[in-house]
C-alpha cells in the first residue's frame, strides 16, 4: 500500500486514527474490561472480551505486539479471578480457563490471518513485477530503438569531433560542442535503460510527487516504436495543468503502458476508414488528477465494462487477461480509482483518478518537472 500524501494525510487524521492513538485505546480497552472483570461476581465471563483487544491488536501490531497483548489479557484474567471475591469462585474459575482458551484461540487466528494476508501481498507484488516483465518483453523492439537513437547520435558526434579536432587549424570550440552532445546523448542512453531496469527489478512501492504529463511522456516514448508501427497518433493533452501527483512512478508507468498497449491491441486488430489515435488527457480537479486514455478502436460492450478488469478476462487468442486487473490493484493501493466508458462508436476510454496537488506553486513543480527528466543523464 502507498502512504498517502501528506496533505490527504492531514485531512484524513480525523478518521484515520495514528498509531500511538490506538494503542492508547488498546490500553484502555484493556484496562475498562480488567476492572469490570474484577468488579462484577465470577459468574459474569467478562473477560471473554479481552479476544477483541486480541482483535484490535492484530490490525496494527506485529506478532510481537499481538503475543504481548494476548499474554497480557491472559494474565490480567487470572489476576481478577485473584483479585475478584464476589460470587461462586468454581464459576470463576470455569469462567477464567474458558476465556483463556478464547483469547488463545483468537490469537492463534488473528496471527494466521495476519500470515495469509502477508503472503497474499507477496504473491500480489510478484504477480505485478511478472507481469511487468512480460509486458517489458512486449516492447522490447521498441525499447531497443529509443536506446539506438542516442547511440547513434554519439557516433555521429564522435565522428564529427574527430574530424574538428584533426582540421588545420584544429576547431576546439567546435569539437567541445560535440562533446557536449556525447555527453548528453550518452546520457539519455543511460537513462532509458536505467528506467528499464528499475521497471523490470524493483518490486516494493515508493511514493513521490512528480508532474504527470512527465510520468506520460516517458510512457509514450517507450511505447513509440510500437504505436509507430502500427501508424497510431499520440496526442496529449494538459487540462488546468499541471498535475502534479502523488505516486509510484514504475507502477503507474506500467499501468499507462497496460492501457496503451491494450488501446493500440485494439486499434491494430481493425480495419477503420478513420485514422487510428489514442489521446492522452490530465485534468486536474480539486485533490485529484485525471488520467485519460481514449482510442478511436472498436469500443467495449456496455456489458462488459466491469468484467474486464476481472483478472483472467481476455478477449485475446493470446491475452492473459491481467492487464487490467493488475491496473486496477496498483491505482487502488494508491487511493485512485479506474474505470472504463465506451459506446462501440468512437472507441474505448478507459480513466483513472490519483492523488494530486494543485500547482500554484510553479517554483515546486518546476523542481519536481527537472528531477523527473535529469533522471535520464543521472
Ligand atoms: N482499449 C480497449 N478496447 C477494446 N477492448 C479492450 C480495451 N482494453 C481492454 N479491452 C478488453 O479488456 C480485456 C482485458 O484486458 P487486459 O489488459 O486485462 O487483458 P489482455 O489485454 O487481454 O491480456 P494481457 O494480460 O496480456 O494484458 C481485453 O482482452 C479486451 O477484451
Ligand atoms: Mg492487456
Amino acid at each position: 500500500m502507498i502512504s498517502k500524501p501528506p496533505h490527504i494525510a492531514l485531512a484524513q487524521t480525523a478518521s484515520h486514527t495514528s498509531r500511538p492513538a490506538r494503542l492508547a485505546l488498546l490500553c484502555l480497552a484493556i484496562g475498562t474490561i480488567f476492572i469490570a472483570d474484577t468488579l462484577t461476581d465470577y459468574e459474569i465471563a467478562v473477560a471473554v472480551f479481552y479476544v477483541t483487544t486480541v482483535l484490535i491488536a492484530s490490525a496494527f501490531l506485529s506478532v510481537r505486539g499481538v503475543l504481548a497483548c494476548s499474554i497480557t489479557c491472559c494474565a490480567l484474567t487470572v489476576c481478577s479471578v485473584i483479585l475478584n471475591d464476589r460470587g461462586a469462585y468454581q464459576a470463576g474459575l470455569i469462567n477464567c480457563m474458558l476465556s483463556i482458551c478464547a483469547i488463545s484461540a483468537t490469537t492463534y487466528l488473528a496471527l494466521q490471518r495476519s500470515s495469509a494476508l502477508q503472503a497474499e501481498q507477496t504473491s500480489r507484488s510478484q504477480l505485478v513485477r511478472l507481469s511487468r516483465v512480460s509486458t517489458l518483453g512486449e516492447l522490447a523492439t521498441s525499447i531497443a530503438h529509443e536506446v539506438k537513437q542516442p547511440l547513434t547520435g554519439i557516433v555521429a558526434s564522435a565522428s564529427a569531433c574527430r574530424n574538428w579536432l584533426s582540421s588545420d587549424p584544429p576547431n576546439v570550440t567546435r569539437a567541445e560542442q560535440a562533446v557536449a552532445r556525447i555527453i548528453a546523448d550518452a546520457g539519455r542512453a543511460c537513462g532509458i535503460v536505467d528506467r528499464v531496469r528499475k521497471l523490470s527489478k524493483r518490486a516494493s512501492p515508493e511514493a513521490e510527487w512528480v508532474d504527470a504529463e512527465i510520468l506520460v511522456a516517458e510512457v509514450v516514448s517507450l511505447c513509440r516504436r510500437e504505436l509507430d508501427r502500427h501508424d497510431i497518433s499520440v496526442i496529449t493533452e494538459v487540462i488546468d495543468g499541471p498535475a502534479i501527483v502523488f505516486a509510484d512512478v514504475v507502477q503507474i508507468q506500467q499501468v499507462l503502458i497496460n492501457l496503451i498497449l491494450n488501446a493500440l491491441e485494439a486499434m491494430a486488430g481493425t480495419k477503420r476508414p478513420s485514422a487510428m489515435g489514442v489521446t492522452i488527457g490530465i485534468a486536474m480537479q480539486e485533490e485529484s488528477a485525471q488520467i485519460t486514455i481514449a482510442d478511436t478502436g472498436p469500443g467495449i460492450d456496455g456489458n462488459r465494462l466491469d468484467e474486464i478488469f476481472d483478472p483472467f478476462y481476455s478477449s485475446k487468442e493470446d491475452g492473459i487477461g491481467l492487464g487490467l486487473a493488475i491496473s486496477r490493484s496498483i491505482i487502488e493501493s494508491h487511493g485512485g480509482r479506474i474505470w472504463a466508458k465506451s459506446d462501440l462508436v468512437s472507441g474505448a476510454k478507459f480513466i483513472f483518478t490519483l492523488p494530486a496537488r494543485q500547482s500554484g506553486e510553479t517554483q515546486t513543480s518546476f523542481q519536481i518537472a527537472t528531477s523527473v527528466s535529469r533522471r535520464d543523464s543521472d
